[in-house]
């Protein structure tokens, strides 16, 4: 099969910030099927097995996650099932199925220490259960034997969705001061740019693909020649704080009239959560360009292109 065939992609969390994006930008690579929570809980391997079996898909992009950092310190059982033990039955079903897996996870998988961009083969040390359960799903996704793609990733926002943007600006409208975290360094990875890597590393497999064409085996060697990690956050970097007062000062061009007066820059010790966040969340994306040949998008341009589709 090819990519002409109009491949099964499964896409899961599609009422997720990134799974929402990639069911409008993987729509024009194939039929694309998000079955609903109802018919595949992440939690549940049984489900999520049948639900695999039942579309018997190419592709398995996973966007789904237990993604509540704090909330997760006190239910690890869940969040485990969910980000540890899912991405395991999911290597197992696409590998028995033939079929190539996309995964994502985070920079949460480290401790933060240091100043430089994290590189993929850099040692890991999560914080927290979050990280801690993101980490053990790559190790299970790779240790299934599946053709996977792990992209880690970092502060990830879009128009729509639970994220630190959309908060902010509620918050710009609603307060005049804001206090927010100044040492953490990252950088924020608009949604749609991950879907859009996701439809060029997908579109590439394929196209080397069908340049063997009848081999049954030909898409999960070709995948399984790159499979592994790969770092996939917004290129360049700043702070919670610098991020937000990016954002203000870019709406602010349009709106004058926003009730925010100042962005005071905090340490994370005077905003204590139950999850400890890395102070460094660099993610080197070296390793993608060098394979894919794809740059992540600077964040201060998807910032400027996520506001203006928010208006
Ligand atoms: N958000 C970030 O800042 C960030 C940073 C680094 C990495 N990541 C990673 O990026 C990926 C996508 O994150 P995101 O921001 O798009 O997450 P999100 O907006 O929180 O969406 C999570 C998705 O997972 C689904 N889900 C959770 N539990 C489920 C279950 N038991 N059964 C079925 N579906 C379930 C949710 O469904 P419901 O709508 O039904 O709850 C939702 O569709 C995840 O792997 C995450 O770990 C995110």
């Amino acid at each position: 099969m090819t990519l002409s065939d109009r491949p099964n992609l499964l896409v899961t969390g599609a009422t997720g910030q990134v799974g929402g994006a990639l069911l409008e930008t993987l729509a024009a690579l194939g039929n694309v099927v998000a079955p609903p929570r109802s018919e595949m809980d992440m939690g549940d391997p049984a489900s999520l097995r049948a639900a695999i079996r039942n579309v018997g898909p190419r592709w398995i992009v996973n966007a789904a996650a237990y993604t509540a950092v704090d909330r997760a310190e006190s239910e690890p059982e869940l969040v485990f099932a969910i980000n540890a033990e899912a991405p395991r039955v999911i290597g197992e079903e696409a590998r028995a199925l033939g079929a190539a897996v996309i995964h994502f996870s985070t920079d949460y998988v480290f401790d933060g220490s240091g100043h430089l961009p994290y590189r993929e083969s850099d040692a890991t040390g999560p914080l927290g259960v979050y990280g801690a359960s993101k980490l053990a799903g790559e190790q299970a996704l790779l240790a299934s034997g599946a053709a996977s793609l792990i992209f880690r990733t970092s502060w990830v926002y879009g128009a729509t969705g639970k994220n630190f943007l959309r908060t902010i600006l509620k918050l710009a409208r609603e307060r005049e001061s804001l206090r927010i975290v100044a040492d953490q360094h990252g950088a924020p990875t608009w949604s749609r740019d991950l879907a859009r890597l996701a439809a060029h590393v997908i579109k590439r497999c394929e196209r080397v693909t069908g340049e063997a064409p009848g081999d049954p085996d030909g898409l999960p060697q070709v995948v399984g020649q790159v499979a592994g990690i790969y770092h996939a956050a917004g290129t360049g970097e700043t702070t919670w704080a610098g991020f937000a007062e990016e954002a203000i000062r870019q709406v602010r061009r349009a709106n004058p009239g926003l009730a925010l007066a100042e962005i005071v820059p905090i340490p994370s010790a005077e905003y204590p959560t139950p999850a400890a966040r890395p102070q460094n969340s660099r993610l080197g994306g070296e390793k993608l360009f060098n394979e894919f040949g794809y740059t992540m998008m600077d964040w201060r341009h998807s910032l400027a292109l996520v506001l203006a589709e928010l208006g």
